[in-house]
């Protein structure tokens, strides 16, 4: 049997607590000779830079450049609200997706049966919700250079953010979210806003370009950023997969999210390309929440988004579909039994803690194992 080399990152605040409840699932599978998962961990965000000063040491990057997939809790919190720019918590997460080239993040919006009165929208919009975000996540205004603030002559400050996109950056993503329409509804959105930006110009371009050279099989329609956010809202299951870029993407992914009931219920993936040799892609998987300080250490956070990050990876970094499936079958069991942590808690519902949730998953795993 394969060992996978699994790299934990906690990070800060919930990420230490939800990341724990990862351990018991991935021991789970080692005792039960289901999979070998060597896992190694190490700091990063604020926890890194209190030990070491940066937000994440080389040493750190080496392991994860090295392992077959990391798994990432969450970075940030107040604490570290005045260190130095460059060092700041984020910088961690940050580096690791750019040095890792980790350019297609995966942000999928699923509404749990159980879940949709939870959600701020109606039932009816939200009931069987599944949409697939597709972030571009290594370009775009995040990295774009010059990036800066500068004290003009007059003692003016003048702040700049740099949004660059070449076409083989859009190329690629939009490859994958073809790709990834073809295994799901067939139907991509590409958002950007070309009526203002240059970047938006290009990207409309190029994916059109790719739609019809590389998936004209796939229904392709092109959609203002702004729009978008607006649909999401008012007819979220318009939507199968949406391919956007970095910025956007960050904005309507959280949006998304809220609209199945809780953000503390969406994992992520961020892959890089498929290594020609091998057909490996670096891969890290992470909840698409923060590190939430104000409840973190409490054995209040949900720790489903995290487990079900876990289960992407079993997905697409193992190849362990089946066992990916039984966990969210495992996840959705547990939620339909009633069981709820506070940020999804409804009437009639039993409230449980962070550990309490992970040990039930847990259970309804191995039954659903044997
Ligand atoms: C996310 C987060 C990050 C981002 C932060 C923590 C840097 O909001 O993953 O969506 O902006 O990409
Ligand atoms: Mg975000």
């Amino acid at each position: 049997m394969t060992t996978y080399n699994l790299l934990l990152l906690p990070g800060d605040g919930i990420g230490v607590e939800t990341i724990a409840e990862v351990e018991r699932i991935v021991d789970f599978f080692n005792k039960s000779g289901t999979a070998k998962f060597a896992t190694d961990t190490d700091l990063v965000g604020g926890a890194a830079y209190d030990k070491h000063g940066v937000a994440i040491t080389d040493a750190a990057m080496a392991k994860a450049q090295n392992a077959d997939a990391v798994i990432f809790g969450a970075v940030g919190g107040p604490k570290w609200a005045d260190v130095p720019y460059a060092v700041r918590p984020e910088a961690g997460l940050l580096r690791l997706r750019k040095d890792l080239g980790l350019f297609a993040n995966l942000r999928p919006a699923i509404c749990y049966p159980a879940l949709a009165d939870a959600s701020s929208l109606k039932r009816e919009l939200v009931e069987g919700l599944d949409i697939m975000i597709v972030r571009e996540l290594t370009g775009g205004v995040y990295f774009g250079e010059p990036k800066e603030i500068v004290t003009q002559e007059n003692g003016e400050k003048r702040a700049i953010d740099t949004q660059i996109y070449t076409t083989s950056e859009i190329e690629r993503i939009a490859k994958v979210a073809f790709d990834l329409a073809r295994k799901r509804g067939n139907k991509v959105h590409s958002a950007e806003k070309h009526n203002v930006m240059r970047t938006g110009v290009l990207w409309k371009e190029v994916v059109t370009a790719v739609h019809k050279s590389y998936a004209p099989d796939v229904k392709l329609e092109h959609i203002l950023a702004d729009n978008c956010a607006m649909q999401l809202v008012r007819n979220p299951k318009q939507f199968d997969v949406i391919v956007t870029d970095n910025l956007f993407g960050d904005v309507l992914s959280d949006e998304a999210a809220m609209a199945t009931g809780s953000l503390g219920m969406l994992p992520s993936a961020s892959l890089g390309a498929a290594d020609p040799k091998t057909g490996k892609r670096k891969a890290l998987y992470e909840p698409v929440h923060g590190s939430a300080p104000d409840i973190a250490g409490k054995n209040l956070a949900n720790p489903i988004a995290t487990i079900a990050s876990f289960g992407m990876a079993l997905r697409y970094s193992f190849d362990m579909g089946a066992e990916a499936d039984m966990l969210d079958k495992a996840i959705a069991g547990v939620l339909a039994a009633g069981l709820r942590t506070g940020d999804i808690m409804q009437p009639g519902m039993t409230k449980v803690g962070t550990a309490e949730m992970g040990g039930a998953i847990l259970d309804e795993l191995k039954k659903l194992a044997a």
